[in-house]
């Protein structure tokens, strides 16, 4: 058993597909250059958790490493450290979650895959989130885009997915942490609506499905189509879902008057902010100078960062 490791994980942002790849239509993922970062340090006895905020996630994930590895572990200091905004869409507890299952297996029984390390993460994930598609979870820990599709409970089908494309002119700007979580937008209000207007819904759905095609050739270089067409398709399906506040359609609004494209990526909110939006604008330093205007917060975006990877112990 080695004495400690340190890990990092990324975070994600959803290209296309979010909430209708709850229900098996798939989804276009990338990773993004914003990371969890996990180290295990073996003590002699109990669990030291660094901060303690921590706390309640990194118990859940030992409890569920202990279970699918069938082995009781003691004697643990474990230090998270995360760059990923909480709560906003961008896959924070997923790359928690995914980073500290990799550090777990790799303690306890010192050699891990992948595979296990998805699965694993993806326990840890319901506890959150009730009913994840487990997309978060997949690219936190493979890293790179993925094309991703949630068949049944067990059995998940993706492939990594190489642009032949630069998608450079992105920016991410914060509307703010919305107030409902995942697991309200998720298992609550889609889940409800889905519930009361199937046929309303699945419609929504299948428009969805296209605009994340129409991404998937757009990455691919396949196809001549207009990257802002397909973004403005995205949000206002997203926004028949009813999953964008009223303040970030506005915020969207104005970044379209200015010839830009912007939707949600993740969850979303309904009653106050609607979490990371996804910007594209051809001029970047023009959006930029605007946001600054505006005085919104963003942040530059890498997309397709390596997946779960061991860190130097630092
Ligand atoms: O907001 P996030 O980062 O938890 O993203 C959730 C994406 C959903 O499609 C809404 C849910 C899921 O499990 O895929």
């Amino acid at each position: 058993m080695p004495p400690q490791v340190s890990v990092s994980a990324p975070g994600k942002v959803i290209l296309s597909g979010e909430h209708a790849v709850v229900y098996g239509y798939p989804a276009l993922v990338a990773s993004t250059d914003f990371r969890a970062k996990v180290r295990i340090e073996k003590i002699n006895k109990g669990l030291e958790i660094i901060p303690s905020e921590a706390n309640e996630i990194i118990k859940k994930g030992i409890e569920n490493a202990n279970l699918f590895l069938g082995k009781e572990i003691d004697g643990l200091k474990i230090l998270l450290n995360s760059q990923i905004p909480i709560g906003s869409g961008m896959g924070s507890s997923a790359a928690v979650a995914v980073a500290l299952a990799f550090a777990l297996i790799k303690i306890i029984i010192n050699k891990t895959t992948l595979e296990q390390v998805n699965k694993l993460a993806y326990l840890t994930e319901k506890f959150y989130h009730g009913n994840p598609s487990g997309v978060d979870v997949a690219i936190s820990t493979y890293g790179g885009y993925l094309w991703y599709r949630k068949e049944t409970e067990d059995f998940k089908v993706f492939s990594k997915v190489t642009p032949n494309r630069k998608l450079t002119d992105f920016v991410l700007v914060d509307s703010g942490k919305p107030l409902e979580s995942t697991k309200e937008m998720v298992s609550f209000y889609v889940s409800g609506y889905y519930k009361r207007h199937p046929q309303r819904v699945e419609g929504i759905f299948r428009n969805i499905e296209k605009v994340t095609k129409g991404f998937l050739r757009y990455i691919l270089n396949e196809e001549n189509i207009s990257i802002i067409d397909l973004i403005r398709e995205n949000e206002r399906n997203l926004e028949s879902l009813g999953v964008v506040s009223e303040f970030t359609k506005e915020l969207i609004r104005k970044v379209e008057k200015l010839g830009g494209a912007a939707k949600i990526s993740g969850a979303g909110g309904r009653k106050g902010n609607s979490g990371i939006v996804l910007v594209y604008h051809k001029d970047e330093d023009k959006l930029k100078n605007i946001l600054n205007k505006w005085k919104l917060i963003f942040m530059d975006v890498k997309f397709g960062s390596r997946g779960v990877t061991y860190e130097k112990n630092s």
